[in-house]
C-alpha cells in the first residue's frame, strides 16, 4: 500500500517537472515553472525519504535521524551558496553542482556493485555506464568550475592527438566493459573509473573558454544521463525521468546554443573548435583611433533621437546597471522614442542572462528581441546603446575569417547611424579578441562604470526637461 502511494507521488512529481520545464521555456510562466519544479522535488523528497524508512534494515530512528541530519547539512550548505553566490557566478556554481552529480552516480555504481549479490548482466551494464558517465560528468566538471572562475586559465589544452586519446579512452572502456561483465570483479571497475576520470578531465580541457556556454549545458545533459543511470541502479523510476528530461533538455539547449554561435555541436564535444578557430589578433593590430563621448552629450543624442536599441552584454550584468537602464527605457519611451532591446543567445554568462536581469527591472517584454528578429532593425536606428557587451557585438565575427570567433552571429549594431559603447576601458570582452567596432567612424566610448553612466545620463535628461 505505501510503496503504491511513493508510486503515485513519483508519477504526480514527474509531472510536475514537466509542468515545470514547460513553464520555465518563457519569461512571463517562469516564476510558476520554478515554484512547481519547487512543489514536485518536495513531493519527491518526502516520498523517497518515507520509502527509506519503510525499507531501512536499521532501527526507523536512526535512518530517520541519519537522514534528518544529511539533510540539514546538504539543505545549509546549498542555502548559504545560493544566498551569496552573484548572478554572474551562476555558470560556474551550476558546473559545481553537475559535478556532485557526477559523483553521486560513480558512489551509487559503486554502491549498487558491492551490494547487489545476484547481479544480472543488465544490472552491470547499468553499473558500468552509471560510473563511466559519471565519472567523466565529475571531472569535466571541476575543469568547467576552474576555467569558469578563472583559477585556471581558459585556453584550451592542446595535447598531440587529442582526438586519438578521446577515441583510446572509449575503446579501453569497451574492452572493460567487456571483461566486467565476463567477470564482474572490482578491477575492470576500478580501472573504468581512472580512465573515466582522465576522460572528463582531459574532455573539457580541449575546450576553450569561448565555447563554455555550450560545454556547461553538455555537462547538464551529462548529468542528467549520469542521474537517470543512478535510478536504473537503484530502480527508483522518477530519478529515471528526471535524469531522461534534465539530459534532453541539456542536449536540446546544447545544440540551440551551438547553432546560435554556428558551432559544430560534435567539434565542440571532441574540443575541436577554439583550437583551430584561428590565430588571436594581435593586440596592437592598429584599428585607428576611438572616439569619447561624455554621459550629457549622449543624453542630448537621445533626446533627439526617434529610435534606439539597447544591447545588453555581460558588464550590465557585473555593474548590476538594469535597474537604471530601466528607468532610461521608461523615461525616452514616455517622450515618444521607439526603444527596443537586442539580445544575444550568449550575451553575458548563462543563457537567459539578459532577460531574467530585464525582466527583474520590469523592462516589458515585448519590447526585449532576439538578434535574429532585431538584427534588420539597426540600419534604421539612431542611437544603439551597447551596454557592457562586447563579443556579441563584434564585427570580426562576421568579417575576420582568422578570428577565434569568426562565424559567430553578432549583433550588427554597426549598421545604425550612431553607436555609444558603455565600458570602463578598451579591454577585451570574454573571448579576449579585440573589437573593431571602438574604432569605426559612428562609433563613440563612454567610459566608466555601466551603471554610474546610465544614471548620469537619466539625470541629465530629467534636468533638460525640468528646464524646458
Ligand atoms: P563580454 O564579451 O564578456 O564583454 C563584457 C564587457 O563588459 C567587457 O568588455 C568589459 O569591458 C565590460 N564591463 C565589465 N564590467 C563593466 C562595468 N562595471 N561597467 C561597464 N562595462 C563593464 O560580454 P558579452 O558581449 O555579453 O559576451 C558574452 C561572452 O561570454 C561571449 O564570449 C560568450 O561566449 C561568453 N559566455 C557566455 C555564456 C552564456 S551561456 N551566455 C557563458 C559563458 C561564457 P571593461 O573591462 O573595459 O569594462
Amino acid at each position: 500500500m505505501l510503496t503504491s502511494l511513493v508510486q503515485a507521488v513519483y508519477v504526480i512529481a514527474a509531472i510536475l517537472f514537466v509542468l515545470s520545464l514547460a513553464g520555465l521555456s518563457r519569461q512571463d510562466t517562469a516564476r510558476r515553472g520554478n515554484i512547481l519544479g519547487m512543489i514536485g522535488m518536495g513531493l519527491a523528497l518526502v516520498a523517497t525519504v518515507v520509502l527509506g524508512l519503510k525499507d531501512s534494515e536499521r532501527p526507523v530512528l536512526v535512518t530517520g535521524l541519519l537522514i534528518a541530519l544529511v539533510f540539514v547539512i546538504g539543505a545549509s550548505i546549498g542555502t548559504w551558496q545560493a544566498r551569496r553566490v552573484e548572478m554572474t557566478q551562476m555558470p560556474e556554481m551550476i558546473a559545481m553542482l553537475h559535478s556532485f552529480v557526477g559523483l553521486a552516480a560513480v558512489l551509487v555504481g559503486f554502491n549498487s556493485y558491492l551490494t547487489e549479490t545476484h547481479a544480472d548482466s543488465v544490472h552491470l551494464v547499468e553499473v558500468f555506464l552509471g560510473v563511466l558517465i559519471g565519472a567523466v560528468t565529475f571531472t569535466g566538471s571541476i575543469v568547467a568550475y576552474l576555467k569558469l572562475s578563472a583559477r585556471i586559465k581558459s585556453a584550451p589544452l592542446k595535447l598531440p592527438g587529442r582526438n586519438w586519446l578521446n577515441l583510446g579512452a572509449l575503446v579501453v572502456s569497451a574492452g572493460l566493459m567487456a571483461w566486467f561483465l565476463a567477470s564482474p570483479s572490482l578491477l575492470p571497475l576500478v580501472l573504468l573509473t581512472v580512465v573515466s576520470l582522465a576522460l572528463g578531465w582531459h574532455l573539457v580541457a580541449s575546450i576553450g573558454g569561448g565555447d563554455m556556454p555550450v560545454v556547461v549545458s553538455m555537462l547538464n545533459s551529462y548529468s542528467g544521463w549520469a542521474a537517470a543511470a543512478a535510478g536504473f541502479m537503484l530502480s527508483n523510476n522518477l530519478l529515471i525521468i528526471t535524469g531522461a528530461l534534465v539530459g534532453s533538455s541539456g542536449a536540446i539547449l546544447s545544440y540551440i546554443m551551438c547553432k546560435a554561435m554556428n558551432r559544430s555541436f560534435i567539434s565542440v564535444i571532441l574540443g575541436g573548435f577554439g583550437a583551430e578557430g584561428g590565430t588571436v589578433v594581435a593586440a596592437d593590430t592598429d584599428y585607428g583611433e576611438h572616439r569619447e563621448i561624455q554621459a550629457a552629450e549622449v543624453a542630448e543624442l537621445l533626446a533627439d533621437a526617434r529610435t534606439v536599441i539597447i544591447t545588453p552584454g555581460y558588464g550590465m550584468a557585473v555593474a548590476k546597471a538594469q535597474y537604471p537602464v530601466a528607468d532610461l527605457t521608461a523615461r525616452l519611451r514616455a517622450a515618444g522614442v521607439d526603444v527596443k532591446f537586442g539580445v544575444h543567445p550568449v550575451a553575458g554568462r548563462l543563457p537567459g542572462h539578459m532577460n531574467v536581469l530585464l525582466a527583474e527591472a520590469k523592462v516589458p517584454y515585448d519590447i526585449v528581441l532576439e538578434m535574429d528578429e532585431i538584427n534588420d532593425d539597426f540600419a534604421s536606428t539612431d542611437v544603439v546603446l551597447v551596454i557592457g557587451a562586447n563579443d556579441t557585438v563584434n564585427p570580426a565575427a562576421l568579417e575576420d575569417p582568422t578570428s577565434p570567433i569568426a562565424g559567430m552571429p553578432v549583433l550588427e549594431v554597426w549598421h545604425a547611424k550612431q553607436v555609444i559603447v558603455f565600458k570602463r576601458s578598451m579591454a577585451t570582452g570574454y573571448a579576449g579578441v579585440q573589437n573593431p567596432l571602438f574604432f569605426r567612424e559612428n562609433t563613440s566610448m563612454l567610459f566608466g562604470d555601466a551603471k554610474d553612466q546610465v544614471e548620469k545620463i537619466v539625470q541629465a535628461l530629467a534636468e533638460a526637461k525640468a528646464t524646458v
